[in-house]
């Protein structure tokens, strides 16, 4: 079976940065996968080329065997890659609710036509995506789900990834890219965060999820493998433990001085 996805030499260059270089990278079906590296190291880049926001300069990018390159955006959402964003992009006066019914637009096929002339097929449609917001929401947090008509600009950092969350699970994903999903939460709201992503892969069997995050302690819990990117090119895979006492990684992360200097 091919993999879920891979990437072969992925690169994308601005002017004269490469933010991501020749990426080969792969994740199998079910795999979850941490991506960290220091700030501005590509990783956000690396999410936007796999989700089309971005068209590689070079490279390939392959989907259950099938190029995604030069699909837009909206197709590749369609196929199943799903995302939450670096900084919370939900729509803050819809309600919750809402914010998850959006989610699932790839796979609902009403338009203004059936709008007009086709309305109980539109409310059925409709009725059935309510009802499958308000299931995901509750797997999440009853909570939520018992306050679906708020309004999500109202609720604190922690619901709304959690929402975000449930937005992208909306869709159906094969693949969720999740960016940063534990910044602005407490440690309390982390260990939450942790336990929403086995839930996350317990009730959705097969799917494959990539993280990025500054958290060591969520990468510890949750990636099974893990990638170190510095400059835009992979420095190092393997498990938590083997990349956390890597040379290279630890000179990204601290510069060779103050490694010197902790020797
Ligand atoms: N549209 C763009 N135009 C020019 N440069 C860009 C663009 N998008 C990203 N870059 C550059 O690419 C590099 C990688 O950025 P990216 O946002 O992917 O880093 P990151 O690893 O996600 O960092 P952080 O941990 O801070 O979120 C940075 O130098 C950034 O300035
Ligand atoms: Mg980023």
């Amino acid at each position: 079976m091919s993999p879920l996805l891979e990437t072969k030499k992925l690169t994308i260059r601005f002017g004269g940065l490469a933010a991501v270089n020749e990426m080969d990278f792969i994740i199998d079906h079910g795999e979850t996968i941490g991506l960290i590296g220091p700030n501005g190291s590509g990783k956000t880049t690396f999410f936007n080329l796999l989700t089309g926001i971005y068209k590689p300069t070079e490279g390939e990018i392959r989907y259950c065997g099938e190029s995604l390159s030069r699909l837009p955006t909206f197709k590749i959402a369609k196929q199943g890659v799903a995302r939450t964003f670096q900084n919370n992009r939900l729509f803050l006066n819809l309600s919750v609710l809402d914010n998850v019914l959006v989610g699932m637009h790839p796979h609902q096929d009403s338009n203004w036509f059936d709008a007009i002339f086709r309305r109980s097929y539109v409310e059925r449609e409709t009725e059935k995506g309510v009802e499958k917001g308000l299931e995901l929401l509750t797997q999440f947090s009853e909570e939520l789900a018992s306050n679906c008509y708020q309004r999500a600009g109202d609720l604190p950092q922690a619901d709304r990834r959690k929402v975000e969350i449930c937005r992208a699970l909306a869709s159906n994903p094969k693949l969720l890219l999740l960016d940063e999903p534990s910044a602005g939460m407490s440690p309390a709201e982390t260990e939450e965060l942790m336990e929403d992503i086995r839930k996350v892969r317990q009730k959705v069997g097969g799917i494959g999820i990539i993280i990025i995050e500054h958290d060591m302690a969520v990468i510890r819990e949750v990636a099974e493998r893990v990638i170190v990117l510095n400059y835009g090119r992979k420095i190092a895979e393997g498990t938590f433990q083997e990349v956390s006492t890597n040379e290279l990684v630890l000179e990204a992360y601290l510069g060779r001085e103050e490694k010197d200097a902790q020797a």
